[in-house]
């Protein structure tokens, strides 16, 4: 699909992310890298959140949103197939690079998480990381990954917490730290158009996921409030350290599609 039939904010999000890759790609070497995944904007250790199953020997796996696709290289090492896309040619270029430096290949796809060139029931486990989970429209991208997942399979997705959204003020840019004040409503939250960068994030009331992932077929396993660790650290200016300690600044959804 090219640039003019995408819809508008996937267009708006493909200029954004096309622009940020070459920020990303130090973050993203360290984290091919790295032994143990890590999660989030602090680097919350998997042995805390198990986004991942231990083993996946064999597991068709795809990430929604990939970016730099190194959540793939942690999944391959674990032993699945994976499969990944992303809506940005610069940051799939990164990926294709970081792919022949650390020798873990696998298939990289151009295109949109909410309307995927993959088959039904082709997957066993889906996974995003502030990819498809909060780049994408949740009414578009959650039934797609029910599609594209067996039954039974799994959706993992971690993106900024309900809290942390609605304590960011309307006119925020990136770099603008949330407050300790409700600055927006909750009902109604849907989609937020950034005027700094032209971005389009989608976050949702949990009421409303709960209510859309049942929709669409899925059982929900656990709703994680990630509480970062002592001791940890981040680069991204818009939470403080004494915020992501008192509140949830990310939060994680896993759900099984039924049987
Ligand atoms: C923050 S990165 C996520 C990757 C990685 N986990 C990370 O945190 O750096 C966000 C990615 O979502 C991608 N993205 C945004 N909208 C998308 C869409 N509609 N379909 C697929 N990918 C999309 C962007 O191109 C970008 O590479």
């Amino acid at each position: 699909m090219n640039d003019v039939e995408l819809p508008g904010h996937v267009q708006r999000n493909r200029t954004a992310w096309d622009r940020y890759a070459s920020e990303y790609e130090a973050p993203g070497r360290a984290n091919w890298g790295a032994s143990e995944p890590a999660w989030g904007i602090f680097s919350v250790p998997e042995a805390d959140l198990r986004m991942l199953p231990v083993d996946m020997t064999g597991m068709d796996s795809v990430e929604l949103g990939c970016g730099t696709a190194y959540v793939s290289a942690w999944m391959a090492r674990r032993g699945a197939k994976p499969v990944a896309i992303d809506n940005s040619p610069n940051q799939l270029a990164t990926a294709r690079k970081f792919q022949t430096e650390y020798g873990i290949e696998f298939p990289l796809h151009l295109g949109n998480a909410e309307d995927t060139p993959f088959a039904d029931e082709s997957f066993d486990f889906a996974v995003s990381e502030y990819g498809a989970a909060i780049w994408c429209d949740p009414y578009r991208w959650i039934s797609e990954a029910a599609r594209i997942l067996r039954p039974g399979g799994h959706l993992a997705f971690l993106g900024n917490g309900l809290l942390l959204m609605l304590c960011t003020a309307i006119q925020a840019d990136g770099d603008t730290p949330v407050t300790e004040r409700l600055e927006r409503p909750a009902f109604g939250m849907h989609r937020f158009d950034w005027e700094d960068d032209g971005s389009v994030e989608f976050h949702l009331p949990h009421g409303k996921m709960i209510a859309l992932l049942r929709e669409c077929g899925f059982e929900i396993e656990e709703l994680l409030e990630v509480q970062i660790p002592d001791g940890s650290t981040t680069t991204y200016p818009y939470v403080s350290l004494e915020w992501a300690q008192q509140w949830p600044c990310e939060e994680i959804w896993k759900v099984r599609k039924h049987r």
